[in-house]
């Protein structure tokens, strides 16, 4: 993507080489957007009276972010005195996004803001095409980056994403014209309801056309300060079915994916109760010591690829909230992907040719490169992802299991799911702790999602996998994950985590002496280091089963009253905390934070046979 370039006039104001426009007034931006903006969208007003528990802003070029902050701004305001509208939902398209860099110096100039301003940057993302979800002031809001072409996203925005209030920002009409076609215009007005508003800075006669022709009815009002005029617009669109939502959520199973399930739905507000067959949380595929977190990066930026680097982001920014609160072992040291075998250097250097290897989020690095940052002496080029690392998933789970009772959601161990029967409005699930009832069921059962159901199976597989646990007095301490066919973790507790096998053909999770020794073998024969596991020990290991589907990408999605979420392969820690987002917004029927492609490309409507197009995400 190509990024914002400005350079600084004389009242210091940002102002666009790209576009030769400025990105807010040079006298009184913030009045300029509390005026235009909030005021002739009647925010705060609208918020105390809202009848749904969130309200949904949309933008055309979030530029700095200016308007963003202003409207947290205002919206923690409003907080501090109704709990009316519980969330504020802002959507915000951005073809040339600032670097972070820039981001900070152009919002210095605001120090109301500049704590909005810092927390912001800490989770502003690399320069990556598509939706980027941030979640701030404990979910309360919720920050929606598009970034691309805004006349070639909104068609891509789900349905279900309707907007209360368009902020029509962008550069001048003159200066900007590929921005404000009609297009934009019918793609606003598809995402609007009755009683959606809309303003905009210009009053160009064009504009107000557009608008009108699209379906809102648009008209000029008085402009900020010396502007003599603007346009505000509002639809009206056939009455709308209002949604009823569940009185509770049942999800069943406490691994990464059932967690941050439970954690997303009950963060929109929803009833949860978790049931999970063993005594504790993280005791199936997600009870690693040490688990790896980054990216699965496709020689193209592909559906993978995208969601995955989402993924990630999302990932590390909730990550960095919770790990400090839940006191979970975790090291963001960076994780090294060494072109080990001739597949490998072939995929790492066709990643190198694509546009996305200059966003940042990863950097090709040489073996001399390589053995700097791992601490030791490495035969290989590869792939530096600097911001990504290892946290422990048992603790995570367990940890976050606790805080989430601590919260009110009702968690039952040792109760296995037998069978679930649906009726027309409730499920009956026969158990080992007695028959119970339920409205909405999650499967978050890893291994055995396709399990339970009396619906159309899937084709999940199951790959067993073991980590050893090993000690070794005479190794260089690592300093990053090191990925090769395997990996190696940098030291937690005196042990490394070194792994993992892949058997397609064994269904069991028993740990196998084989196992352990063909671990050791790999990252000895692939790293080339003799001298390290000389003296080493094995401690202890873990095995479990991975689920996945023959495309490897997740799985998520309704089959009646049945929701099933996981087939997370080798990178659960990574997917789970955005698509639990996704789930939970799906089922509290709040804005979606992927694209319609990319809902597609995990519903898990792809593998059924008799698909009922009725339910798609
Ligand atoms: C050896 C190995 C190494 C791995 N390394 C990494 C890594 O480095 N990084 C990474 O991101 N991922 C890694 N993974 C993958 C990751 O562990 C998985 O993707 C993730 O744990 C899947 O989580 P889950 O919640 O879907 O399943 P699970 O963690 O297996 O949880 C499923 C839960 O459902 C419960 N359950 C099942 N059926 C029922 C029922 N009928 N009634 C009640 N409860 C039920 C189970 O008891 C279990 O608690 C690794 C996996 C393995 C096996
Ligand atoms: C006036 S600035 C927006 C100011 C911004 N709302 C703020 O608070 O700082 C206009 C923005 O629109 C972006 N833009 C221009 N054309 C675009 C397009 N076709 N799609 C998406 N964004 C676009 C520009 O890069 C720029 O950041």
């Amino acid at each position: 993507m190509q990024q914002a370039q400005v350079h600084y006039n004389d009242a210091g104001t940002p102002v666009s080489d790209l576009f030769g426009d400025i990105y807010f007034s040079d006298n009184g931006g913030l009045d300029e957007t509390d005026y235009v903006f909030l005021h002739k969208n009647q925010l705060p007003e609208r918020w105390f009276t809202h009848p749904r528990p969130f309200f949904h802003i949309a933008e055309t070029g979030f530029g700095t972010g200016l308007n963003f902050l202003l409207t947290w701004l205002r919206f923690r305001q409003y907080k501090a005195q109704s709990t009316t509208c519980q969330r504020l939902y802002f959507s915000s398209f951005e073809k040339y996004p600032f670097s972070k860099a820039d981001l900070t110096k152009a919002l210095a100039a605001w120090p109301q803001l500049a704590e909005l301003t810092t927390l912001l940057a800490q989770s502003y993302p690399v320069a990556l095409p598509g939706p980027h979800r941030m979640t701030f002031d404990e979910g309360s809001v919720v920050l929606d980056l598009w970034l691309g072409d805004v006349n070639e996203l909104l068609p891509q925005v789900p349905e279900q994403n309707k907007v209360d209030a368009w902020f029509l920002d962008g550069f001048a009409p003159s200066k900007n014209p590929d921005m404000w076609q009609q297009n934009l215009f019918n793609q606003m007005f598809r995402l609007s309801h009755s009683g959606t508003t809309a303003s905009t800075f210009t009053c160009a006669g064009f504009v107000r056309r557009g608008l009108n022709d699209a379906g809102f009815s648009a008209r000029k009002t008085k402009g900020h300060g010396q502007k003599r005029e603007m346009l505000i617009a509002s639809a009206e669109q056939a009455a709308e079915f209002t949604p009823q939502l569940p009185d509770q959520i049942t999800v069943i199973g406490a691994g990464v994916a059932g967690i941050n399930a439970a954690f997303a739905l009950w963060q929109k507000g929803l009833k949860v109760q978790l049931l999970c067959a063993d005594a504790e949380a993280g005791m199936g595929a997600s009870h690693n010591r040490q688990g790896a977190v980054y990216p699965n990066l496709h020689a193209t930026y592909d559906l993978m690829s995208s969601l995955s680097c989402q993924s990630f982001l999302y990932a590390r920014q909730f990550y960095a909230c919770w790990l400090g609160k839940l006191e979970v072992a975790a090291d963001w040291c960076g994780v090294l992907t060494l072109a080990c075998n001739d597949n490998l250097v072939k995929r790492q250097h066709k990643i190198q040719q694509q546009p996305f290897a200059l966003s940042g989020l990863f950097s090709p690095i040489t073996k001399e490169q390589a053995s700097q940052i791992a601490g030791l002496e490495l035969p290989y080029d590869g792939l530096f992802f600097p911001t990504a690392g290892w946290l422990c998933p048992q603790d995570y789970c367990q940890q976050m299991a606790h805080w989430l009772s601590s919260q009110g959601v009702e968690i039952l161990y040792s109760t296995q799911v037998h069978q679930i029967t649906e009726h027309e409005h409730y499920c009956e699930l026969e158990t080992s702790a007695g028959t119970l009832h339920a409205t909405t069921v999650v499967l978050a059962t890893g291994a055995q999602l396709n399990a339970l159901a009396q619906q159309e199976s899937f084709p999940l597989r199951q790959i067993r996998g073991q980590v050893s646990h090993l000690q070794s007095q005479t190794m260089t301490p690592l300093k990053t994950v090191v990925c090769h066919q395997g990996y190696i973790t940098p030291a937690h507790q005196q042990l490394h985590c070194v792994g993992a096998t892949f058997d397609r053909s064994s269904g069991h999770s028993e740990v196998l002496a084989e196992d352990n020794q063909q671990n050791l073998d790999l990252v000895n024969q692939t790293l080339g280091q003799p001298d390290w596991f000389e003296d080493v020990e094995v401690m202890s290991a873990k095995a479990g089963l991975r689920a996945t589907v023959p495309d490897h990408m997740p799985v998520l999605g309704k089959q009646k009253q049945l929701w099933r979420f996981g087939a997370l392969g080798a990178r659960g820690l990574t997917w789970a905390p955005l698509l639990a987002e996704v789930l939970a917004c799906a089922i509290a029927k709040e804005p979606l934070p992927l694209t319609v492609q990319q809902l597609d490309s995990i519903d898990i409507q792809r593998y059924l046979r008799h698909s009922t197009a009725e339910q798609p995400l």
